[in-house]
């Protein structure tokens, strides 16, 4: 066998919101019709010391706001930066990047290029430059992908003709689906499967069959499944901005329903939405689906080894726990299977001009923009009838939710607080919508629906509790003060039985009046040698920027208490960073690296180094949300 022979093509992604999965499937199957041997796998499914042994990989990888790589790229990437590698490691290797960024953030593609640079500088060999798709482009991702991947076929095909024996542009036939769905629904009888259920009590059941709708769902789920999680109850909600401010900034509290909750200042709480039951039964008419059905879902060919160890689970909440109908866009695939399976003339042509390259940037306008849902496409082409299959694989997963802890846990045995902004927001052609999880938890009425179980996880995420001898320079406008109000409900705590270091907490909002949420808690710490007043070493700043014509944000007040600032890091203090705005932590980083260069009257070159050392310490923490 010659060498030509065995080349295959890779295909590695590392998504963090879907959009690299998305684009990667895109290529895999586009490398597939050409009759093109194909693996698609993601980042943390492949086992990076085997790279070597790779001849032909495409990477798909997108960057997130700050510059970082999707969690699932982590380990991947450590195996790549492993100071023993040598430039020889990959020799032999041929690749090309795609990377999916958004240019109106500072850190533009980041992880794409470095990916890039690294594996070239481990001697593999690109075999075109690479791709950058960028959010800000009128059609997304896409504008740069398509051209892109025609480059790449063509080059593929030129050095390795074999891999396509269809040719490098190939396209597809007109009234033919060449993909299957891959996944299969078996269907089973409603009274054999209820009767092996008759003694579980109702919560035991919920959390099963929530388990058993993940188990599967071919969606990946951002939480980890291996930890157990519990259903809580809301006990109380209420605004803390004014009615009729631009926001509106809910208080929650839970309890749990059955076991003990436990966690540490600073982790995030996992939200599973509800689904409005009115858009469950309407997508079920809609797609012709009877609500009583019992199914189980498998990988297509491998139901005789999986099929014995699942349980069915009835139709309707299957849809409702993992198939996000109401809130979430569906992807340009969703658009071509459709096509497939319209029956008007007209609706099919539509469809097929929207996956066409000339229709790419009308439908990312009519979809991503204004950000349709599922059920609105369907109705939008009524002749539509799609295998639920399809359906399954290709509406978008229903998500967990991620939200910052704002209270102590020993300040508030079990009970947990959150702090969250109700989402609304216009789309370009005037509709209103709101975030699936914050309007839902919005609308839950503590004394009246009180039977709502809210599926929860704990999770770590990326504040740690600071010890009490720490001193501590807090950042949290808006909605970033949130993990703070615990950090000072515990403190306040340790320092009933002994001495505790200083807190500088700068917090910002847009009016005093509208939207200065937990007023009363942090003056009251604020004053009468309170853990925040100034006789305490610390301090509590608010920066209004909406009160006066020119914006004040924190880090004007940052550098109006420079001196604080600095004589609390000179003592050792951790700064920490959260907030929802994706600008702030990039702003609030330079606002230091300039207090630290005047203060201390350095270059701002050995200011930047010094808050390196601080990061590379664990003292710089940062933990930003859009
Ligand atoms: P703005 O909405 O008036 O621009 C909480 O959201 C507060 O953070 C608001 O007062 C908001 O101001 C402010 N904010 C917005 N962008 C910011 C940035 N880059 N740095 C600091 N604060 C910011």
């Amino acid at each position: 066998m010659g060498m030509e022979d065995e080349v295959k093509l890779l295909i590695l992604y590392a998504s963090q919101t879907g959009n690299a999965l998305d684009a990667a499937e895109r290529l895999g199957r586009e490398a597939e019709r050409r009759g093109c041997p194909v693996t698609v796998l993601s980042t943390d499914e492949f086992d990076a010391s085997s790279l070597p042994n790779e001849k032909l990989v495409v990477l798909v990888v997108s960057t997130t706001g700050q510059g970082d790589a999707p969690d699932s790229m982590k380990m991947f990437w450590r195996k790549l930066l492993q100071r023993n590698l040598t430039q020889h490691w990959l020799e032999g290797v041929r690749y090309a990047v795609f990377g999916l960024g958004d240019s109106g953030y500072q850190k533009y593609n980041f992880v794409a290029k470095k990916l890039d640079k690294r594996l070239s500088d481990l001697g593999a060999t690109a075999i075109i430059e690479r791709g950058l798709g960028d959010d800000q482009h009128p059609s997304g991702y896409e504008g740069a992908l398509d051209p892109w991947m025609s480059s790449l076929w063509n080059m593929v095909y030129e050095q390795n003709p074999k891999l396509f024996p269809k040719g490098p542009d190939f396209v597809i036939p007109d009234m033919k689906l060449m993909d299957q769905p891959k996944i299969q629904i078996m269907y089973h009888e409603a009274d054999k499967v209820v009767s092996q259920f008759s003694n579980v009590t109702d919560l035991k059941s919920l959390e099963m069959q929530i388990e058993r709708a993940w188990s599967m769902s071919h969606g990946k789920l951002s939480h980890d499944k291996n930890r157990p999680g519990c259903f809580l109850k809301m006990t109380n909600n209420y605004p803390l901005t004014i009615a009729g401010s631009e926001k509106d900034v809910r208080h929650f509290e839970f309890e749990p329903r059955s076991s003990i909750i436990e966690y540490e200042v600073g982790d995030v709480l996992e939200i599973l939405p509800g689904q409005s039951p009115a858009a469950i039964d309407a997508f079920m008419q809609r797609c012709n689906l009877n609500p009583e059905t019992y199914i189980t879902v498998h990988r297509r060919g491998t139901e005789n080894q999986i099929f014995d160890s699942k349980v069915p689970i009835k139709l309707k909440t299957f849809v409702e726990l993992t198939m996000d109908v109401a809130s979430g866009s569906p992807r340009r695939y969703f658009f071509e299977v459709m096509s497939y399976f319209a029956s008007a003339q007209h609706e099919k042509e539509r469809l097929q001009y929207f996956v066409s390259p000339e229709g790419r940037d009308d439908l990312y306008q009519y979809n991503q923009k204004e950000r349709r849902t599922v059920l609105e496409v369907l109705d939008d082409f009524p002749s539509v009838q799609m295998p639920f299959e399809w359906l399954v694989q290709l509406v978008p997963p229903l998500k967990t939710r991620a939200f910052s802890i704002s209270s102590s846990n020993s300040a508030h045995p079990n009970q947990v607080h959150l702090t969250v902004s109700v989402v609304s927001w216009t789309t370009p052609f005037k509709r209103k919508r709101t975030g699936l999880c914050s309007a839902w938890l919005a609308g839950i009425d503590p004394q009246k629906d009180i039977g709502v179980n809210i599926p929860a996880w704990f999770n770590k995420g990326s504040l740690p509790p600071p010890p009490p001898s720490l001193p501590l320079i807090l950042i949290g406008p808006g909605t970033g003060c949130a993990p703070f109000r615990g950090f000072i409900e515990e403190r306040a705590l340790q320092s009933k039985s002994g001495s505790t270091a200083p807190i500088l907490f700068f917090f910002g909002c847009r009016n005093e009046k509208h939207d200065f949420l937990y007023k009363d808690f942090w003056l009251s710490h604020s004053q009468n040698s309170g853990l925040l007043s100034e006789e305490r070493g610390g301090g509590f700043y608010v920066a209004f920027s909406r009160d006066q014509p020119a914006k004040v944000y924190v880090q004007h007040k940052m550098r109006e208490h420079s001196k604080t600032v600095w004589s609390l890091l000179s003592e050792g203090a951790a700064i920490y960073v959260a907030g929802s705005s994706t600008k702030m932590p990039a702003d609030v980083m330079s606002t230091f690296e300039e207090i630290i260069s005047e203060e201390i009257e350095v270059p701002k070159e050995s200011a930047v180094r010094w808050l390196r050392a601080l990061e590379k310490a664990g003292k710089y923490h940062v933990e930003a949300w859009s």
